[in-house]
């Protein structure tokens, strides 16, 4: 149970509870998280993975510049510099000669975020050496605001779990889903708040994050969108995942990214 550990209490609750859930319901044909398909960190090379000194990956993040990755804030929440390691460049977390394995300096979490459910969950550690050589993804700005339109095509990335309450994947793995409107994910969750989350998703559920995803990308046009956030179970019918509207934090975001190294 070391992952409860390692991500916190609500991370635990938010993420176990929705296992349990899941599991309560008939596990359908194909309860494949990410959808089930292979990709690589040199076709996406701002993705990273969060993993504590023990290697243990907990967490996904995205590069926004050579020094900073955006996460979720339940990622980190609680969690001290010297317990976070950054892996870039690694496909197969088994693989530890592959990429690279920065060590974290400082960790901001939004001023406002006291749990997923209630938004505000966005995160920005800052690295203790700059990684050049993974390319960093721009963030959502407020011309990107069409982007958040019902079924834009948006692709997830991550190394969280293949099924509900199974393992983590070994590899990176990406998924298409389009983007829910807000109004269908009201109705879906009751704690949907529109200014700050974002869903994606398939009706008929059977592609979605899981966790260990959280803090993970939701990429689309080229920019990051969300920030994988929260869901009931993972894949399952009118039950898309929740991510962070990172447009919302847009000014937040920038001035953490901008920092210059203290
Ligand atoms: N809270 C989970 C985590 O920490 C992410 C859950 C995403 N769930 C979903 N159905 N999309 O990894």
């Amino acid at each position: 149970m070391r992952d409860k550990l390692r991500v916190g209490r609500l991370l635990a609750v938010v993420c176990l509870l929705a296992g349990l859930v899941a599991a309560a319901v008939p596990a359908s044909a194909d309860v494949r998280i990410v959808g089930g398909t292979r990709a690589s960190t040199q076709q996406y090379p701002f993705v990273v993975y969060l993993a504590g000194p023990d290697g243990f990956q907990f967490c996904g993040g995205t590069l926004a510049s050579s020094i900073k990755v955006i996460t979720a804030a339940h990622c980190v929440k609680n969690q001290v510099p010297k317990d976070v390691i950054v892996v870039a460049g690694r496909d197969d977390k088994k693989n530890r000669s592959e990429g690279l394995e920065v060590a974290v300096k400082g960790i901001w979490t939004h001023t406002k975020y006291s749990d997923a459910l209630a938004g505000h969950d966005v995160a920005v550690l800052t690295l203790a050496t700059p990684i050049t050589a993974y390319k960093a993804l721009p963030i959502a700005t407020s011309n990107d605001d069409f982007a958040y339109a019902e079924n834009t095509d948006a692709t997830i990335l991550g190394w969280g779990r293949t099924s509900s309450g199974g393992s983590t994947s070994q590899y990176l793995l990406q998924a298409q889903v389009p983007v829910v409107s807000d109004e269908s994910c009201q109705s879906s969750f009751p704690k949907y708040n529109s200014s700050a989350m974002v869903c994606a998703g398939y009706p008929q559920g059977g592609i979605d994050g899981c966790q260990g995803d959280s803090g993970g990308p939701l990429i689309a046009h080229g920019r990051l969108l969300g920030i994988s956030s929260w869901g009931e179970g993972c894949a399952l019918p009118n039950k898309p995942g929740v991510y962070t509207r990172v447009m919302s934090y847009y000014t937040e975001l920038m001035q953490q990214i901008k920092k210059p190294m203290p």
